[in-house]
């Protein structure tokens, strides 16, 4: 694929949505205020919610963060690329636009191809889920045009692999903690640091330590429910995403424990239950919590019954 007229783009302080292995993103030059002051105003993004700034190398950390603390160091070596947004002490430099005033900035290196090409040709992009602010994150290329309009650029990159955006992990302080669980779990991050991860996620506080965390995120016009046990999938106004049973029907899917492939399709299948009319989403997770996803799982159809 031609990069060159999206990389033009950037270069002209232009937003450009690209893919990562999670969610698409909305992209925009990490040193150009104007720039990543048109991503807020074009998904109505509360000022107060930082971004994530997306590197396609290494060194670039040290553009952004005061120090990377020596045992931060294997993360990176075993999972980036990948879906993991590390939050380090910020240079002065870095602009307020992207850390909303906090003193930390989040960093991560994506998993795609073409956004690891894109970014390696711009440098450094902030980068949020490339959806109006409120609606689910975008796993397609379509989820996007559908928010943004047929003539937004967007970087073609067929469905996204993990479908849930990345795992934001504090690690600027000793005690490092999870903000937002992703397909990277906390068991993971704990066997490579050979030490114990808070989550803060849950926490109902005020002041948020990831001030993305208060907001109402991912949740269709359809109303999302937590599925009952013993209840029968029979409402056709209702799309039921269920682990078990035979009972085969075009609003109903059966996901067999596989939770790699429900994170995949969760936001598509929100979109999609929008698209067809429904009034409904039923959801159900295993009773089995070991799993890998199941956080981030949990976290993201938690926000979308409550929301
Ligand atoms: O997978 C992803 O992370 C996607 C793709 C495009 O890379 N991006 C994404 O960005 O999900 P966004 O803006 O939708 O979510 C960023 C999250 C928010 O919850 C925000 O509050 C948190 O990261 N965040 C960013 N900087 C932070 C910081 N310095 N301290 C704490 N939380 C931070
Ligand atoms: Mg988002």
């Amino acid at each position: 694929m031609n990069l060159d007229p999206f990389i033009a783009l950037i270069q002209a302080g232009e937003v450009v949505a690209f893919p990562t292995e999670t969610v698409y993103g909305l992209g925009a030059d990490a040193w150009n205020p104007t720039a990543i002051n048109k991503i807020f105003q074009l998904k109505g993004r509360p000022s107060d919610n930082p971004l994530i700034v997306h590197i396609a190398s290494e060194k670039e950390i040290f553009n952004f963060a005061k120090t990377l603390p020596p045992w931060v160091a294997p993360l990176i070596e075993h999972f980036w690329p990948g879906p993991l947004s590390l939050v380090l002490e910020k240079k002065p430099h870095v602009l307020d636009a992207i850390t909303a005033g906090l003193n930390t900035v989040a960093i991560r290196m994506p998993a795609h191809p073409l956004a690891l090409e894109f970014i390696s040709q711009t440098g450094p992009l902030v980068a949020p889920s490339a959806n109006l602010s409120g609606k689910p994150s975008p796993t397609r290329a379509e989820h996007v045009t559908s928010d943004f309009g047929p003539d937004f650029p967007v970087i073609d990159g067929e469905a996204t692999k993990v479908g849930l955006e990345s795992t934001v992990l504090d690690v600027s302080n000793p005690t490092p903690a999870i903000l937002r669980p992703g397909s990277i779990s906390r068991k993971e991050i704990e066997d490579v640091l050979d030490q114990s991860v808070e989550e803060s996620f849950f926490h109902v506080s005020s002041t948020p330590r990831s001030p993305g965390q208060k907001y109402s995120h991912y949740k269709p016009e359809a109303q999302v429910r937590w599925w009952q046990n013993g209840e029968t999938p029979d409402s056709p106004k209702s799309m039921y995403l269920l682990q078990e049973g035979t009972l085969s029907s075009p609003n109903v899917v059966n996901y067999h424990n596989d939770l790699y492939r429900m994170a995949r399709e969760l936001y598509d299948r929100f979109r999609q239950a929008d698209h067809e009319g429904y009034n409904e989403v039923v959801i159900q997770l295993p009773a089995e919590t070991n799993h890998p996803m199941y956080s981030a799982l949990f976290n993201r159809i938690s926000r979308a019954v409550n929301g």
